[in-house]
C-alpha cells in the first residue's frame, strides 16, 4: 500500500518568556498579581496562538543569563517573544543588550501598572526603548494582547 506523506506546513513560532518570581504567580502577592497561575496564563495563550495558527513555546528563569541564552536561540526559530521580565525590566542591562542585538521583535508585558505603583524604581524600563512596545496594567491579559501586538508587528513587517 502507497504511503501518504501527511504536507504539514510549518507554522510561525512565538516564545513567552517569563523571568524572576513569576512562577510564584498565584500565591506572589495576589492583591498585585492578581492569583492566576503562570500555568493557568500559558493555557489561554496556548488555546489564543492555537485560534491564530502561531506555535507557543514558553520558558521561565529565574536567572539572566538563562532569559539572555533562549532569547539567542529564538532569534533563529521564532518570529517574535512576549517578555515580562519582572524585576529584571528595571535593572538589567544585559537583557537590554540582548534584545537590541536580536533582528525578532519583544513585545515588554506587565501584569501590573508599573507607572502607578508605588516604588519609584518600577517606573523606568531599562529594555522599552528597544522592545516593539510595552503593555501592561491588564492583569494576565497583558500577555495575550502581547500576542496579538506581535501577530500585528509580524504582519506590518511582512508588507
Ligand atoms: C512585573 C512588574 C515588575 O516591577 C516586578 O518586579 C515583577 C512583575 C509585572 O508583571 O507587573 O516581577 O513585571
Amino acid at each position: 500500500m502507497a504511503k501518504i506523506k501527511a504536507i504539514s506546513k510549518k507554522r510561525d513560532k512565538v516564545l513567552i518568556l517569563n523571568g524572576p518570581n513569576l512562577n510564584l504567580l498565584g500565591t506572589r502577592e495576589p492583591e498585585v498579581y492578581d492569583d492566576l497561575t503562570l500555568k493557568d496564563i500559558e493555557g489561554d495563550l496556548k488555546e489564543m496562538a492555537e485560534g491564530m495558527e502561531y506555535d507557543i513555546e514558553f520558558f521561565q528563569s529565574n536567572s539572566e543569563g538563562a532569559l539572555i541564552d533562549r532569547l539567542q536561540v529564538a532569534r533563529h526559530n521564532c518570529v517574535g517573544v512576549v517578555f515580562n521580565p519582572g524585576a529584571y525590566t528595571h535593572t538589567s542591562v544585559a537583557l537590554r543588550d540582548a534584545i537590541a542585538s536580536i533582528d525578532i521583535p519583544v513585545v515588554e508585558v506587565h501584569i501590573s501598572n508599573v507607572h502607578a505603583r508605588e516604588e519609584e524604581f518600577r517606573h523606568k524600563s531599562l529594555l522599552a526603548p528597544v522592545c516593539a512596545g510595552q503593555i501592561l496594567g491588564f492583569g494576565a491579559a497583558s500577555y495575550t494582547l502581547g500576542l496579538i501586538a506581535i501577530a500585528g508587528v509580524a504582519e506590518f513587517e511582512d508588507e
